[in-house]
């Protein structure tokens, strides 16, 4: 039996697709184990299987052995219940470009068929408004809107039916500064307000820094450490020195630990 404060629970979890080249091992026997109310932050290269992993936490794709647990059940058939469970912010996730603003934050209610028109278009409009847009956007076409705002209405989708769990694919990738900063802003509102538990992956120091409660570092097909940006970055792994003590690394751990009393990197100034 699990713990009843894990809300995602992965034990031993082994990953193998079979391609042309022969079998290609993704996750192998990868544990991680996600409390209530963390916002765990997955890192990790690219193809080392973040994608995938958010994929199986979500119920779409089944892990070659291993288990996977919501909330104490298995997310594999996407019953009505399970889906209700967990809501994810795709990592090329476009909107329906046929549906309005408002039918695409509904759709995931409307599909459930249980519920009278009129009480899922109040539903859409209070998630609209939870994000940050207005009421005047309802009835825009997905093509109308900045991509700031396409991420929002995404999140108010992801968000309709009240899930405990979020999943974030890269939600600040392809937005301006200001528009990443606005968005982190909102998702730290809404963990502290609706008391969420929150699973992202991301390739932006920044909103890493931002945001998370605590990082995973995917490598090796596995998670080989996590806990506090300290921590992770105390790791010795080679992905780790090159992700986090490369020159981006350090200038977004400069911003988060603001220590001006410390001499810059020589490197810093002429980056610019
Ligand atoms: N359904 C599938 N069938 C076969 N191979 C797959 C499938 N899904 C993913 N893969 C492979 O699994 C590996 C991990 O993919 P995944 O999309 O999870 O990577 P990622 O860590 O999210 O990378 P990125 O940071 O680029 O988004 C890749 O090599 C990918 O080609
Ligand atoms: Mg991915």
């Amino acid at each position: 039996m699990s713990d009843s404060n894990a809300v995602v629970e992965i034990r031993k979890l082994w990953t193998v697709f079979k391609n042309a080249d022969g079998e290609q091992v993704v996750h192998r026997e990868l544990d991680l184990r996600i409390e209530r109310g963390e916002v765990l932050s997955l890192v990790g290269g690219s193809g080392t299987g973040k994608t995938v992993l958010l994929r199986q936490i979500l119920g779409l794709e089944k892990p070659s052995k291993g288990t996977v647990e919501v909330l104490g059940q298995a997310p594999g058939e996407l019953s009505a219940k399970g889906a209700a469970n967990v809501g994810m912010l795709f990592q090329h996730g476009a909107l329906f470009s046929a549906f309005s603003v408002l039918e695409n934050i509904a759709f995931p209610l409307r599909e459930l068929k249980l519920l009278p028109d009129e009480l899922i278009r109040n539903a859409a409009l209070v998630k609209l408004q939870m994000v940050g847009l207005e009421p005047r956007h309802a009835n825009m076409s997905p093509a109308d809107l900045s991509g700031g705002m396409i991420k929002r209405a995404a999140l108010a989708r992801a968000l309709i039916m009240d899930p405990p769990l979020l999943l974030l694919d890269e939600p600040t990738a392809g937005l301006d500064p200001e528009s990443s900063d606005s968005f982190c802003d909102l998702l730290r509102g809404l963990h502290r307000e609706q008391g969420l538990t929150v699973v992202m992956v991301t390739h932006d120091l920044d909103t890493l820094f931002d945001l998370s409660t605590r990082i995973a570092v995917l490598a090796d097909h596995k998670v080989i450490v996590s806990g506090s940006a300290r921590e992770v970055i105390a790791y010795p792994h080679p992905f780790i020195h090159e992700y986090f003590l490369g020159g981006r690394g350090q200038r977004a751990l400069e911003a988060l630990h603001d220590k001006p009393a410390q001499a810059p990197p020589t490197s810093a100034g002429a980056a610019h």
